[in-house]
C-alpha cells in the first residue's frame, strides 16, 4: 500500500517536472570524462568588472557568468564583450532583485567602500561570496561579514590571491617547526602608493561622463562633486572610498604574518606618517602593532610580538641584521622580516621566496594542503578556483578556502585598525584597543584631533608664503566614525547577527 502511494507520488512529481519543461537526466548522459556537466557549473555574477574584477572573472570562466554589474560602462566594456551572454546592470541591487533566484555566487571587485553593503546583502541571500581585498572599508564592516558568513554557511574568499600560494604554506611550516625560534618582532613593507595620495580635494568640478553613474559609485559614502581623479583606480588614495597604501597592500604583505603568528586582536596600535589631511591618505606611513602572547603551538612558543609596517618607500633600518645590498623590494610588491630568537626569515609579498638570513635551508616536509598552481608567484586562478571548489561542497563537508571570512574577516580588522592608527596619530599616543568590543579605551570624551584641511604655497611679491589650514575634531567621535561609517541616506548595512 505504502509502496503504491510512493510510486504515485513519484509519478506525479516527474509529470509536474516534465510539464514544466524540466527533464531529469542521469549525470553520465550529460557529462563525459574531462567535461563538466552543465549542472555542475555555478552561476556567478560579477560586480565591479572594469579592473581586477575582469581578471577575477576570467579566472572563474570555467563557470557560467550570468550577470555583470558596473557603474562605468565605458571601463566595463571589454568585460561585457568577453562575457556577452551575461545580463548587464548598473545597480547591483536591481541585479540581485532580478537574478537573485538564479545565481549561486558573486564576485565583488568594486572600490573598497562598497564591498560591505554588496557582500552583506549577498550573504544574507545565502550566496557564496568572492570579495576583493581589503575585505571592507572599516573594522565594523569586517566583523559584520565574518558573522554573516558564519551564519549563512556559504563559501567565502577574500581576493588576496597570494594566500592560496605555496609560499605562505611553506613559511608557516618552517616557523611552526621552530626553525627560527620565538618571534617577538616583525617588519613588513611595500613601496605603494603608485596612485595620488597626500592631496586635498580638487576644487574643479568636471562634467560627469554619460557612461558613468556617479551616484551609484558614491553609494554609501557622503556625496561630493564628480572629478575624474576619483575613478577608475585612483579612489584608493581617498579616505571616503579607499584605505590608502596600507589598506591596499597589507592584505597581501601581512597575510603570512597574521597566519603564521596566529595574531588575533592587537592590544595597542600607533601610527605616524608624512603630513595627514582630512581627504586622502598620506604619502608614506608607519604603524606599530603590539600583540599579546597567543596560545603556544606544539613546537613553538608564541610570546608577545610587535609588528611594524612601512609604506610609501620607507623601509626598516635594521643594519645589524640585514645583509648589505639586500633589496627589500626585489619582487616589486613588498615583503617582511620575522626576527626569531635563533634566526630571521625574510620573504617577499605573500610569503613567496622565504629564506633564512643564516643561509640555512630548513628541511621540513610539506604537510599543509597545496593548491594547484600555487607554486607560481601571485597567479590569478588558483585562489578563485579554490573558492569555486568550496562553493560546490556542502557546508558540513566543505574544505574551506584559506582566505574564507572566518580568517580574512578578523585579519582585515587588523588592517583597518592600522588605517585608524594613521588617522588618529594626532593624539600622540599608542591607542589601546578592545578588539572584542571594537573600541579604543584610552581616548577621552574631550580629546581633540587637529588635522590639516588645506596646504598652499605661493611666492607673493618675491617672498615665500605658506598657508596651511587646520580643523579640530572631537577624537572620540572621529574614531567612532572611522570604526563604523555612517551610511548616506538610502544606504544601510544589516545589523551584526
Ligand atoms: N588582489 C589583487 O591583486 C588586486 C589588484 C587590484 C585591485 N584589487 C582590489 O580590487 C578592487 C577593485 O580594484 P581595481 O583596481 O579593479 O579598481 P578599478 O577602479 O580599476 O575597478 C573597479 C571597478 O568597479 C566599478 N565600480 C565601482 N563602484 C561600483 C559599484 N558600486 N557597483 C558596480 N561597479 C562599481 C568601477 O566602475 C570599475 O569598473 C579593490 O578592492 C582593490 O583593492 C585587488
Amino acid at each position: 500500500m505504502s509502496n503504491s502511494k510512493n510510486s504515485r507520488r513519484d509519478f506525479l512529481k516527474k509529470t509536474a517536472l516534465l510539464s514544466a519543461g524540466i527533464t531529469i537526466l542521469p549525470r553520465h548522459v550529460i557529462s563525459s570524462p574531462g567535461k563538466k556537466a552543465p549542472s555542475d557549473k555555478l552561476n556567478i555574477v560579477g560586480i565591479g568588472i572594469g579592473g581586477k574584477g575582469f581578471v577575477n572573472l576570467r579566472a572563474m570562466a570555467t563557470e557560467n557568468i550570468v550577470g555583470l554589474c558596473d557603474v562605468d560602462w565605458k571601463y566595463a566594456d571589454r568585460c561585457f564583450k568577453e562575457f556577452s551572454n551575461a545580463k548587464r546592470y548598473w545597480d547591483w541591487r536591481k541585479m540581485f532583485d532580478e537574478l537573485g533566484g538564479s545565481f549561486d555566487g558573486v564576485m565583488i571587485a568594486t572600490a573598497d567602500h562598497t564591498h560591505a553593503a554588496i557582500a552583506a546583502t549577498a550573504l544574507t541571500l545565502g550566496k557564496h561570496v568572492y570579495c576583493q581585498k581589503p575585505l571592507t572599508h572599516s573594522v565594523y564592516e569586517s566583523r559584520l561579514l565574518t558573522k554573516l558568513a558564519a551564519k549563512h554557511k556559504v563559501a567565502t574568499q577574500m581576493g588576496n590571491q597570494g594566500n592560496s600560494g605555496d609560499g605562505v604554506r611553506q613559511l608557516c611550516e618552517w616557523i611552526w617547526n621552530n626553525e627560527i625560534g620565538e618571534i617577538r618582532e616583525v617588519h613588513a613593507w611595500t613601496d605603494r602608493p603608485i596612485w595620488p595620495q597626500g592631496i586635498s580635494r580638487p576644487a574643479k568640478v568636471t562634467p560627469i561622463p554619460k557612461t558613468l553613474n556617479w551616484d551609484l559609485f558614491i553609494g554609501p559614502a557622503p556625496m561630493r562633486p564628480y572629478n575624474e581623479i576619483y575613478t577608475p583606480w585612483n579612489w584608493r588614495g581617498w579616505w571616503d572610498f579607499g584605505t590608502g597604501a596600507f589598506g591596499d597592500m597589507a592584505c597581501h604583505v601581512l597575510d603570512p604574518v597574521y597566519r603564521a603568528l596566529k595574531l588575533g586582536y592587537p592590544e595597542k596600535v600607533r601610527g605616524s606618517s608624512t603630513t595627514i589631511n582630512t581627504e586622502s591618505a598620506p604619502h608614506a606611513e608607519t604603524v606599530e602593532f603590539s600583540f599579546p602572547a597567543r596560545e603556544n603551538l606544539p613546537r613553538l612558543a608564541m610570546p608577545p610580538v610587535k609588528v611594524h609596517w612601512y609604506d610609501g618607500g620607507l623601509l626598516p633600518n635594521l643594519s645589524d641584521l640585514l645583509p648589505e645590498g639586500e633589496n627589500l623590494m626585489a619582487d616589486g610588491l613588498g615583503g617582511c622580516l620575522f626576527i626569531g630568537s635563533k634566526d630571521s626569515l625574510l620573504c617577499g609579498c605573500g610569503g613567496y621566496d622565504s629564506r633564512l638570513l643564516s643561509g640555512r635551508v630548513p628541511d621540513v616536509n610539506p604537510y599543509l594542503r597545496r593548491i594547484t598552481g600555487g607554486d607560481v608567484f601571485y597567479p590569478d586562478g588558483p585562489h578563485e578556483q579554490d573558492w569555486i571548489r568550496a562553493c560546490k561542497e556542502s557546508p558540513g563537508n566543505r574544505i574551506e578556502p584559506t582566505s574564507n571570512f572566518a580568517y580574512s574577516g578578523p585579519f582585515n580588522e587588523m588592517v583597518m585598525l592600522g588605517v585608524l592608527a594613521i588617522r588618529l596619530q594626532g593624539l600622540n599616543k599608542a591607542l589601546k584597543w578592545d578588539g572584542e568590543n571594537m573600541r579604543f579605551t584610552n581616548i577621552s570624551e574631550t580629546d581633540e584631533l587637529k588635522i590639516m584641511i588645506s596646504d598652499d604655497f605661493k611666492v607673493i611679491d618675491g617672498h615665500p608664503n605658506f598657508d596651511k589650514q587646520f580643523a579640530t575634531f572631537n577624537a572620540l567621535a572621529s574614531a567612532d566614525e572611522y570604526i563604523k561609517h555612517t551610511c548616506r541616506a538610502g544606504w544601510s548595512l544589516p545589523a551584526i547577527p
